[in-house]
């Protein structure tokens, strides 16, 4: 291993034997830059706890802790049946969903419909429209002979926005790449409720939901030791549970101090200021050429949409810059942005082959680039660092839950295709927990991540009929108008 150091090791024995000295001294330095060590983790943690805090103190803070208004856990024995959409990055997903008689089961029955891409960038009123033409779809499909009474639907809306009321939501700022006009600073809930009602569907909203305060309650539906949920996919997040007590910006509402209440913290926004985070020339641009630089700091390191676009730049720049890869190839499809998404870093990271042939195939297939032995080491490299860089500082994330309300051993669900999907992700995550939170070698961890899936359907689905169920008992907390539940307190 010419040039390295000794304390470094290749990422496979001998495999970079051949690599000349000059992609050596780079790898060298991608990894001086992409490598978060521990103590980095936990300067990274230290300040997430102080921010989580700051965010339940007041308004405006870096990262906002959105309170949800779902006030408890699932018992299990929850039933009814309710419809559950979900808007996410990528997907819209619609869902009937009967909780059945049998503790902590269910029946689903689900669509799922492609976001297209000019949404994104669309207007308001288009995004209704298509949300509602989708449902519309499900109902006709499912329900042709119109046996469809107004049944409660609990609305995924996974980007920040502040509930004053359990039916409420004013977007705080668009995330994830969406820039859609007339929706930031608005109520969503009228704008989606009105696209339903002009066309006749017999849907009314009960509840607006994160998607990770879904997989919290979904992931405790079946596992009361669930404490947080998270999720790493094209965004990410998490949500856990707070005392009313605890959460000074709500004092003026006289909660009872001991009462739950979930916490969709919206993490992704941790250090805007750039504090403590390691930030490197490549996630300056990613900042800089989003449609909201300043915002999503630390998602933009760590979640799904932004890790293929990362490499993507370095890989750019060792071409352009630096003469180092690619030497007199035509690169212009490389050089489209956004043009990899993580599954290309999956593949990467997956290639069996000592040779890296698959690695080679893909840079062929989608990318019209003859990739050297030695370059296909570098790539090698470098998705591992990307992916393992982001498994480590989103470990600090559920780290900092964790400490800020001292739990010492839970289980955390999560969700999200980077971490159902990513190689090695989980992990290399379980690796910095235990580096942030210092357990001794040898014994089982105490905070398990683990996987929570389709916490948008059942989650969005318990947490409308623990709001029912509530309504019924009385509490009546951010809840804003109790007539509109009157048709579900049969
Ligand atoms: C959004 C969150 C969401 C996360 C994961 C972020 O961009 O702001 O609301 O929970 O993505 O989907």
């Amino acid at each position: 291993m010419v040039g390295l150091g000794p304390k470094r090791k290749p990422s496979r024995k001998g495999s970079m034997a051949d690599v000349p000295k000059t992609l050596l001294e780079e790898i060298q330095n991608l990894e001086d830059i992409f490598t978060v060590d521990a103590d980095r983790l936990k300067l990274v943690t230290e300040h997430f706890v102080s921010e989580l805090k700051a965010g339940l103190e007041k308004d405006g803070q870096n990262i906002p802790m959105n309170p949800t208004w779902c006030m408890a856990f699932p018992d299990g024995n929850e039933q009814g049946t309710f419809l559950a959409l979900d808007m996410g990055g990528t997907n819209l997903r619609v869902c009937e969903i009967t909780l059945t008689e049998e503790k902590g089961e269910f029946d689903i029955i689900q669509s799922k419909y492609r976001m297209p891409e000019e949404l994104k960038t669309g207007t308001a009123e288009e995004l209704w429209e298509y949300i509602a033409d989708c449902l519309q779809q499900f109902i006709e499909y499912h329900h042709e002979d119109g046996d469809l009474t107004a049944l409660p639907l609990g609305f995924t809306f996974s980007y920040p926005a502040t509930q004053d009321f359990i039916d409420h939501g004013v977007l705080q700022r668009w995330t994830k790449g969406f820039d859609i006009s007339g929706v930031e600073g608005n109520d969503v809930v009228p704008q989606f409720q009105a696209a339903l009602d002009a066309r006749g569907l017999p849907v009314k909203l009960a509840a607006l939901i994160n998607d990770t305060t879904g997989t919290l309650i979904a992931s405790a539906y079946t596992d009361q030791t669930m404490r947080v949920g998270c999720i790493f996919g094209t965004g990410c997040n998490a949500a856990y549970m707070e005392n009313c007590g605890s959460i000074p910006k709500l004092k003026h509402l006289n909660l009872p101090p001991d009462t739950p209440m979930a916490i969709n913290c919206e993490y992704g926004a941790f250090d805007n200021e750039h504090k403590v985070l390691p930030i490197t020339k490549y996630d300056t641009i990613i900042d800089e050429t989003s449609p909201r630089p300043g915002q999503q700091a630390f998602e933009k390191m760590v979640a799904g949409l932004y890790l293929g676009e990362i490499f993507r730049l370095v890989l750019v720049d060792l071409h352009e810059n630096k003469n180092l890869l690619f030497e007199g190839q035509d690169i212009s499809k490389l050089k489209k942005p956004y043009t990899l998404d993580a599954s290309f870093l999956a593949h990467i990271e997956e290639d069996p082959f000592e040779n890296l042939q698959e690695t080679q195939d893909k840079f062929e297939d989608e990318l019209k680039i003859n990739a050297s032995k030695p370059e296909l080491e570098l790539c090698r490299r470098l998705a591992e660092l990307i992916g393992t860089r982001a498994a480590r500082l989103s470990a600090c994330g559920v780290a900092a839950i964790c400490k800020k309300t001292g739990t010492e051993s839970c289980h955390v669900g999560a969700d999200g295709s980077v971490f159902t999907k990513y190689p090695h992700f989980k992990a290399r995550g379980a690796v910095a927990l235990r580096e942030i939170l210092d357990w001794p070698k040898g014994k089982k961890d105490p905070i398990v991540m683990l996987p929570s899936e389709d916490g948008s359907g059942v989650g969005a689905a318990l947490i409308a009929a623990l709001t029912l169920k509530r309504i019924k008992e009385g509490n009546i907390a951010g809840v804003r108008n109790v007539q509109k539940y009157d048709i579900w307190m049969k």
